[in-house]
C-alpha cells in the first residue's frame, strides 16, 4: 500500500536531530509522497532545500496568517522567485486565522488575497489554512476564483465550511483530529465528502492522531487517518490509500 501524505513541515526544527532518517522511513513504510509545506519565507525556502535530496518530496511555498508581522519589503516577489522550484506544486499554506490573531483581520485577508492572485499568476493551486474564519475564508474565495482550486489543509470539522469548499470545487485535506476522540462530528463531516475530494495528511510534527497522540508526529502516521477514513465510508484501507493518492496527484499536478 502506498500513502501520499499531503502535508507535512519537514522544515519544522523539531526534526533537527533525525530529519532524513525519519523521512527514509517514511518512505520506506510507503509514504512514497510527500508534499514538505512553508508557512513563512524562511521555512519555505527551508521546504525546498530540503525537498530537493529527495525524489518522493515537494514543497509549497507561501506566508500563513500567522507569520505575517515581519513580511517586509515586496514579499510577494519573494514568493514568487521560490515558486520557480520545479519542487514547488502549491502557493501556501496561506489564509486567516482568527484564533491566534484576531487584531490584524485586515491585514491577514490582504496577505491571503495577493497570493491567491500569485498562485494564479503563476498556475498554481493553493493550499489553504483557515481557523475560526469560515465566513472571511470563503467571502474571499467568492470574491477571488482561484483558477486551479487547492486544499483546504487540516481542514476545519465545521460543516458550512465544507459545504461551500466542495461547491468552489476545492479538495479536502484530513489529519489528525478526525482521530481524536473529542472530534465528536468527524464522521458525519467526512460522510459529507465524496472520496474523490479527499487527501490525508500529517500536518507532522504536530497533530499526532490517535493512538500516538501526544508523540511527536511524521508521515507514517497517515496511515492512522486513513483508516478513519475507511471505517466511516465503510471501504477498506487500500481504497482509500489508492483513491486520496490519484486525488494528491490530480491537485499537485506537476508544471514540468
Ligand atoms: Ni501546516
Amino acid at each position: 500500500m502506498e500513502l501520499f501524505d499531503s502535508h507535512a513541515h519537514y522544515n519544522d526544527e523539531k526534526f533537527d536531530d533525525d530529519r532524513d532518517t525519519i523521512i527514509k522511513e517514511a518512505y520506506n513504510s510507503g509514504i512514497t509522497t510527500i508534499i514538505n509545506a512553508g508557512y513563512s519565507l524562511e521555512s519555505s525556502k527551508k521546504a525546498i532545500e530540503i525537498a530537493n535530496q529527495y525524489k518522493f518530496m515537494y514543497a509549497t511555498v507561501g506566508v500563513s496568517p500567522n507569520d505575517i508581522e515581519d513580511l517586509k519589503g515586496n514579499y510577494i516577489e519573494d514568493i514568487e522567485e521560490l515558486a520557480k522550484s520545479y519542487k514547488v506544486v502549491a502557493i501556501g499554506e496561506i489564509g486567516l486565522d482568527y484564533y491566534w490573531n484576531k487584531e490584524n483581520k485586515e491585514k491577514q485577508k490582504e496577505i491571503f488575497m495577493e497570493q491567491i492572485k500569485l498562485a494564479n499568476k503563476l498556475d498554481l493551486p493553493i493550499v489553504i489554512h483557515t481557523r475560526e474564519a469560515v465566513m472571511d475564508t470563503i467571502d474571499i474565495l467568492k470574491k477571488i476564483e482561484c483558477k486551479k482550486r487547492g486544499v483546504f489543509h487540516c481542514c476545519p470539522l465545521n460543516r458550512e465550511l465544507v459545504k461551500e469548499a466542495l461547491k468552489l470545487g476545492f479538495y479536502i485535506s484530513f489529519a489528525g483530529p478526525v482521530t481524536f476522540k473529542n472530534s465528536k462530528n468527524a464522521a458525519e463531516i467526512i460522510n459529507l465528502v465524496p472520496i474523490e475530494r479527499i487527501l490525508i495528511e500529517t500536518d507532522s510534527p504536530y497533530l499526532s492522531p490517535e493512538p500516538v497522540r501526544g508523540t511527536r508526529n511524521d508521515s507514517r502516521n497517515v496511515k492512522y487517518i486513513a483508516q478513519k477514513i475507511a471505517d466511516i465510508k465503510g471501504l477498506t484501507v487500500e481504497e482509500i490509500a489508492k483513491q486520496t493518492y490519484k486525488n494528491a496527484q490530480k491537485i499537485f499536478e506537476r508544471k514540468i
